[in-house]
């Protein structure tokens, strides 16, 4: 089978390095693809948005399969796109329709997909330039903190965590002028939930699921969860506190009634859906819905998958997940990323990387990478991440740690406390 993988993350190494072990997997494209990626397949210099682009390479390379790792091309409509395409439209999309991806698209949208359907989330309101006063008015009434949130896509930054009313004014009035462009239009004020985080993956095509590995990222710069968000600087699987009984109220209460609720609004959805969960007290809450894999869940999450990726995708694709079991790795596992000195604010890439043939013991999924002159060189925030096994969180962090110190380039810094609450 001829594979084409959008993107080119760590997340997207993590699904190259993983489709490549499957016999399935004839021939594997990544657009844009990394330096890692480079080593697995064939990259391919296409902008995952550009979709006469992407469809034009498809037809010509016959790919029967795409894979789409970002959640921009899925929100702007890259499915209806093949689908409306007679060429293309008999090519095995893994990722959902445009109304599927909504989920993500529009916390708006989600929030009220989920109040309908009695998913547990936060209460919430939403505000646009409109009912600015009313919003105003609404902060008045709410207990610090709150938390306010751009409705569209804002490159993972769109979320403000309010310690006083006034701030939290400032901020609305700041996001309605446009802070965040068009993805602040709306925002959506949320109250504030006290809990530990847990993301749960599941593969579906809107009826049947299996459920992925579990996982927690840490997303904060700091140690100790402390300072700016960054897009993750570690991940860990399994997680301690996610037990059997959590699970059964993930899946009763939030998994089966989001697919029903997709059935139920038409929302065509072949792919992987991301909760974002918080558990308060012994209870699980959505805190956000994502079209797509997390990043770097899944550079932990796909080790621990001992199951035929590509066997599973194709099934959810034919309605044969049921016949599948899902077969995971005793093993922990646990990833730490080497991120450009100044991330998550300005940093400077191009910077020579050296060392990744000294790694043992570890995967090193390139994250912001690229070859120049057979040379790999930094190109991005988060440069690389190295994921371990380990008898348990700690053996496989203190694995990665170690090789983290192996690999070099100018401004390195990474977290050496990935897994510390558990
Ligand atoms: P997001 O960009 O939607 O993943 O949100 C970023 C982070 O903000 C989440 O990972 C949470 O740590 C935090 N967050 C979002 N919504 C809430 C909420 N309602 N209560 C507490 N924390 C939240
Ligand atoms: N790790 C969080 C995300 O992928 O959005």
């Amino acid at each position: 089978m001829k594979i084409l993988l959008l993107g080119g993350g760590g997340r997207e190494h993590a699904f190259a390095w993983k489709m490549k072990q499957s016999p399935l997997c004839e021939a594997l494209y990544i657009a844009p693809g990394n330096a890692g990626t480079a080593a697995l397949g064939t990259n391919v210099p296409l902008n995952p948005n550009d979709f006469e682009a992407v469809g034009k390479f498809a037809r010509q390379e016959k790919i029967e399969l795409l894979v789409v790792g970002p959640e921009e091309p899925l929100v702007r409509g890259i499915y209806d796109y093949f689908k409306e395409h007679e060429e293309l439209k008999d090519i095995h999309i893994i990722g959902p329709s445009k109304r599927g991806a909504q989920l993500e698209g529009s916390k708006a949208f989600a929030k009220k997909f989920m109040m309908e359907r009695d998913i547990p989330t936060a209460a919430y309101a939403e505000f646009n330039s409109d009912t600015l006063d009313e919003g105003l008015a609404y902060l008045e009434q709410q207990p610090t903190p709150i938390v306010l949130k751009a409705d569209g896509l804002a490159a993972g930054k769109g979320v403000l965590i309010c310690q006083s009313v006034e701030e939290a004014k400032d901020e609305l009035r700041a996001m309605l002028s446009g802070k965040f462009g068009d993805a602040s239009a709306t925002v959506v004020v949320e109250e504030f939930l006290d809990g530990i985080e847990f993301s749960v993956f599941v593969i579906t095509n809107g009826k049947q699921y299996k459920v992925l590995p579990i996982a927690k990222d840490y997303k904060r710069i700091g140690e100790g969860d402390t300072g700016l968000n960054t897009g993750g600087m570690g991940s860990v699987s399994p997680v301690s506190f996610v037990d059997e009984n959590l699970m059964l109220k993930v899946e009763n209460w939030i998994i089966s009634p989001t697919l029903t609720g997709l059935e139920e609004i038409g929302a065509p959805y072949v792919g992987f859906i991301f909760f974002g969960l918080i558990k308060v007290g012994n209870n699980p809450f959505v805190i956000e819905y994502n079209c797509r894999m997390g990043d770097p869940e899944t550079e932990v999450v796909f080790p621990r998958l001992q199951s035929d990726l590509v066997e599973l995708m194709l099934a959810a694709e034919k309605s044969t997940l049921d016949e599948i079991q899902l077969i995971e790795d005793p093993r922990a596992a646990a990833t730490v990323i080497l991120v450009s000195g100044g991330y998550p604010e300005a940093y400077e890439k191009g910077k020579t990387i050296t060392g990744l043939d000294a790694v043992e013991g570890s995967i090193p999924f390139h994250a912001g990478t690229k070859l120049e002159e057979g040379v790999v060189k930094t190109n991005g925030g988060r440069v690389i991440a190295l994921t371990s096994y380990g008898a348990d969180i700690k053996a496989a962090v203190a694995t990665s740690l170690e090789n983290a110190e192996k690999v070099q380039f100018k401004g390195k810094y990474y977290r050496r406390d990935i897994g510390f609450d558990l």
